[in-house]
């Protein structure tokens, strides 16, 4: 087999480009914002494996049981020819492994394509996947999966895209949908989407999650204020803000907030921004939605994706739906 390539959909300086007008963007905004891929620099991507292994945080756990006790099902269900898996916010590409290793154990892994808009960490993890699947085409594809499917790779035959972690909930509602169009528009009819999703559930273990009694949560929502120190020549002091958490269960979502403890200024200099703070004024850093079964297969059918199967935990924790392109 070739080496493993990069296909580079966004260059870095498109990215940087693409940093600065959103960085503008949310910090003169009222509320301000700031998006969630911010928070996955190399530090982020560590401290978010970090804090998918603290207890509180069921939903690796969780969708990392489905996965593996659902693999040769998953497998099955596409078929029994060769398959290309294509999966979208890899990040280490942990989860998805027990179902490559159903199809590689049949000889029907063609192709697998981690896409992630963390390239330093994409090139990583083709490295260890050259060594564990050595017969399957693999490459990896640098883009950002708001606004790059059309670049998804393809090989003509059956194709799965993967969306693991529970990202589609980090998209707002209006986001949701235009992503479910936008992969519609992307993939051919018989392919099938893979989601993994987490289900609303007792408040008070959702919270817990975003809580942990470590604080490993809490250092990483406040990473993306060392993100704009290190990439934008910011002077924000990270203690200074309080990792803040709320659910709203009316939309069964969680909000993600940074409170400035004082008031402050804050200097942005590569953007010769200067931010100015209240007292517990906050920044939303990022939401995650929880989601019913029901209302999400719905959707998924409303944005052409019939609903195929639904795998849960024992607890009924999270969900992976499976849904073929109509
Ligand atoms: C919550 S992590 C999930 C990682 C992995 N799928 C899992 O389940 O453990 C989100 C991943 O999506 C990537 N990501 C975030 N926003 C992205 C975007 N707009 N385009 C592409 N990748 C993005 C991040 O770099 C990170 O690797």
């Amino acid at each position: 087999m070739p080496a493993p390539e990069l296909r580079i959909c966004v260059a870095e300086t498109d990215l940087e480009a693409a940093l600065r007008l959103d960085v503008r963007h949310g910090l003169t905004s009222h509320p301000k914002r700031l998006p969630m891929r911010l928070h996955y620099d190399g530090r982020g991507s560590a401290m978010f494996g970090e804090l998918t292994r603290q207890p509180e945080y069921y939903q690796t756990r969780s969708e990392r049981a489905i996965l593996r006790d659902h693999a040769a099902a998953i497998a099955g269900a596409l078929g029994d020819g060769p398959v290309s898996v294509v999966e979208l916010g890899a990040g280490r590409a942990e989860k998805i492994r027990p179902v490559l290793d159903a199809l590689a154990g049949a000889g029907r892994l063609d192709a697998f394509w981690p896409f992630d808009v963390a390239a330093g960490q994409l090139r990583e993890v083709l490295l260890e996947l050259a060594d564990a699947y050595p017969g399957a085409r693999l490459g990896g594809v640098v883009g950002d999966f708001t606004r790059d499917l059309d670049q998804l790779p393809d090989r003509g035959g059956a194709r799965l895209v993967a969306f693991l972690g529970g990202t589609f909930g980090n998209f707002t509602g209006p986001e949701r949908s235009r992503f479910l169009r936008d992969l519609r528009e992307a993939v051919r009819p018989g392919d099938r989407f893979l989601l993994g999703a987490d289900l609303v559930k007792d408040p008070e273990v959702i919270l817990a999650a975003y809580n942990d009694a470590a604080g490993v949560t809490a250092e990483f929502n406040r990473n993306v204020l060392y993100v704009l120190n290190h990439r934008l020549d910011a002077d924000f002091r990270p203690d200074d803000f309080e990792h803040v958490v709320l659910w709203d269960g009316d939309t069964a979502t969680i909000d993600m907030r940074l409170r400035a403890m004082r008031a402050m200024a804050v200097d942005v200099a590569a953007l010769a921004l200067d931010v100015g703070f209240r007292a517990g004024e906050e920044i939303r850093t990022g939401v995650s939605v929880k989601f019913h079964r029901g209302e999400l297969e719905n959707q998924l059918q409303a944005s052409g994706f019939e609903p195929e199967a639904c795998w849960t935990d024992e607890r009924g924790y999270m969900g992976v739906f499976l849904a073929r392109a109509v």
